[in-house]
């Protein structure tokens, strides 16, 4: 199946049944810093949900790659989700069991991954994945999906079901040129999701030969919704920890500019900010 060739539409999983926050991230090309984003997030959502009087909040990360997901390995966790599980059948996969098979990480999130597999996502019973989606929305507080670029039912429905996609891209032609095609294949698709786009490693007080903001902007055909500093150290620890970020560098530039773009997706900015983070306006102007 080609990368951008759409299935017939699945059922969305049931996310508002109970109200679970849904966050999915995607990268426009490869490297883009999805998973490194997603996990960061995750810790983000579950310390900005304590502050809103959460208490005790259940945050998942759901790795969807089941080729060559990370999740597991950026966060020194074993895997419990297995091929044999995603190939089961929908009906066998319930609350319990995907409870069951969630790691739990020394921060407190949960994760639900399976261990990389040659061919993994060809293997897996696209109504299995989607089960287990299903049955996680009902189990945690917010969920965040880290949704491989190939398009497979349960991409498709993940993205569909999120309350908020964010399309990672770098400061390059290519990476955005990407991003604005992936973008615009989506909504043809399905009209009512548009992503928002997420410019990572982005340089501030850039130097005059990089893109900037406005040039972003230009080549994707609307604003970036959030910028993420470039912090090579503190992610390159963070890995090497098996920790996310925030456990590690909870004062660094990274952490800060992910906690803004989950206050913000949490509807704890105003709706002026919403449109057009501080930072954003003022790289702008
Ligand atoms: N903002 C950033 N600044 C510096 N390095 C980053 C940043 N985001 C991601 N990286 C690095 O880029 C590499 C790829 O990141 P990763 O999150 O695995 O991307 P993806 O999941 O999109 O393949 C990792 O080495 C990660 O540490
Ligand atoms: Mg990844």
């Amino acid at each position: 199946m080609s990368d951008l060739e759409i299935p017939d539409m699945p059922q969305p999983v049931s996310h508002n049944a109970n109200g679970a926050q849904v966050f999915a991230f995607m990268g426009a090309v490869g490297g883009a810093g999805v998973t490194s984003l997603s996990i960061q997030t995750a810790l983000s959502t579950q310390k900005l949900l304590r502050t809103r009087g959460v208490k005790d909040p259940e945050v998942c990360i759901i790795d969807l790659d089941f080729d060559c997901g990370s999740v597991l390995s950026h966060l020194d966790l074993p895997a419990r989700l297995t091929h044999a599980h995603l190939r089961s059948g929908a009906a066998t996969i319930d609350a319990a069991l995907t409870s069951a098979l969630a790691v739990r990480h020394a921060s407190d999130i949960h994760v639900l991954a399976a261990a990389p597999r040659l061919s993994g996502n060809d293997e897996v019973d696209p109504s299995s994945v989607l089960s287990m989606m299903d049955a996680a929305s009902t189990i945690y507080d917010a969920l965040i999906l880290d949704v491989p670029r190939m398009w497979r039912p349960w991409t498709h429905a993940a993205i569909a079901a999120a309350d908020k996609f964010g399309l990672i891209t770098e400061m390059t032609i290519p990476s955005l040129a990407a991003a604005r095609a992936r973008s615009e294949a989506i909504t043809d698709q399905q009209n009512n999701v548009q992503a928002e786009l997420i410019l990572n490693r982005y340089e501030r007080r850039a130097m005059k030969s990089n893109l900037s903001a406005k040039d972003a902007t230009r080549a994707f055909g609307r604003a970036p919704v959030a910028t993420i500093c470039p912090d090579a150290q503190s992610l390159h620890d963070a890995m090497n920890c098996g920790q996310p970020v925030g456990c590690v560098h909870a004062d660094s530039r990274y952490v800060k500019d992910v906690d803004a773009l989950t206050a913000m997706w949490l509807g704890l900015k105003s709706e002026d900010n919403k449109s057009k983070p501080r930072r954003w306006r003022r790289r702008a102007a």
